[in-house]
């Protein structure tokens, strides 16, 4: 039989057998195991101007209660919003940006889904509950609403809250984990004092009560901004990693692992003129920047932030950071790093080419969808 004959014998049997649903794995091997991660996610920007413009403009517009749970304006990348997806901004993490008025309840919920908080505009008189523990949220702090934990937010403040919404929907989605229950009431009872958590917790120090306690979900449920900048500048004396800079992981103070069990969340510092080495990875970020100017090579491609703005970060793409301004720059950032680690998936790769720096081949151009 010759080379031409035995492949049309070969499509022949394909054809036979997937009448009974079955598949030739030598045709479809390469599909199922890629030399490399392959993907659709594309790199993304959105300035922190138009969310927080239409954000203001939905205030009014949706009222808060059990219909609409919450008023949040999520980053949809474009690259997912094909085949009746609805648009995530990588294939596991979801990044919303969420309003709260003065005087307003966002009621008492809870999902299997792991949510973080991370506070980018308000006067302090915003709150979160979790499981009953009340904690205010000024402008840095990132709080964990771990997954099944019931949570509401609350405002008794007088200037709008803005803060970052960052959850595994996709990653939940993918393993059809999703459960939801709202509350029977729009408030969760408190329990204990305002920030119990955080006064057994500061400073990487524990109150002698909590000795036995160990494992998931963290105790402690706010990172406020003040500690993190402390830890920071701290680093400053020591060499920068040569990726992301000055760089911290938020962690659980029990275990030692990532705050969130399965998101990742990192904050970088960046002084004036550095500029980080390339290196792609297997876990994908979403990146807020909370301070500062500057710009990411993602891939031969410039996106140019400000304070405010959000990115992303697929996996296995080639990115470094850029502080162009004359402040520091700060970046916070979510990401699927726990899981890929718990999986015995990450993989990470420094490019060794002209000296770890990227050709700029383009500068991205946020694209409207035309109707
Ligand atoms: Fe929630
Ligand atoms: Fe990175």
């Amino acid at each position: 039989m010759s080379q031409s004959e035995a492949r049309i014998a070969l499509n022949e049997f394909a054809a036979k057998i997937s009448e009974e649903h079955l598949g030739p794995l030598w045709d479809n091997l390469g599909h199922m195991i890629t030399l490399k991660p392959k993907h659709e996610v594309i790199p993304y920007l959105w300035k922190w101007q138009t969310i927080r413009n239409y954000l203001l403009e939905a205030g009014p517009l949706l009222a808060l209660g059990r219909e609409s749970e919450r008023r949040v304006i999520y980053l949809q990348n474009p690259s997912l919003l094909k085949d009746g997806k609805i648009g995530y901004s990588t294939n596991t993490l979801y990044v919303g940006v969420q309003l709260l008025l003065p005087g307003e309840v966002a009621p008492s919920h809870r999902h299997s889904q792991a949510a973080i908080r991370f506070i980018i505009e308000g006067d302090g008189g915003a709150y979160t509950t979790v499981d009953g523990e009340k904690t205010y949220m000024e402008r840095g702090d990132l709080v964990l609403t771990p997954p099944w934990t019931w949570h509401d937010h609350g405002h008794e403040g007088t200037e709008p809250v803005f803060w970052m919404d960052g959850l595994d929907v996709g990653l939940v989605k993918t393993l059809t984990g999703s459960f939801f229950e709202p509350y029977h009431e729009n408030k969760y009872p408190l329990s204990g004092p305002p920030d119990g958590s955080v006064a057994r917790y500061a400073s990487g120090v524990r109150a002698i009560s909590e000795r036995k306690r160990k494992g998931y979900p963290s105790p402690l449920i706010n990172y406020k901004w003040s500690n993190i900048k402390q830890a920071l500048e701290g680093l400053e004396r020591l060499d920068p990693d040569p990726y992301d800079g000055y760089a911290v992981d938020y962690i659980n103070p029990t275990t030692g692992g990532s705050a969130d069990a399965r998101i990742g969340t990192t904050m970088q510092r960046l002084t004036p003129g550095m500029h980080t080495k390339a290196h792609r990875h297997v876990h994908s970020a979403v990146y807020h920047v909370l301070e500062g100017s500057g710009y990411t090579v993602i891939e031969g491609q410039k996106f140019e932030w400000e304070q405010g703005d959000f990115f992303v970060v697929p996996p296995w793409l080639w990115h470094e950071h850029v502080n162009t301004g004359t402040g520091t720059v700060h970046l916070f950032s979510v990401n699927d790093r726990p899981v890929m680690e718990i999986l015995g998936l990450e993989q990470e790769e420094e490019l060794r080419d002209n000296n770890g720096q990227q050709e700029v081949a383009r500068t991205f151009e946020p694209a409207r969808l035309s109707k």
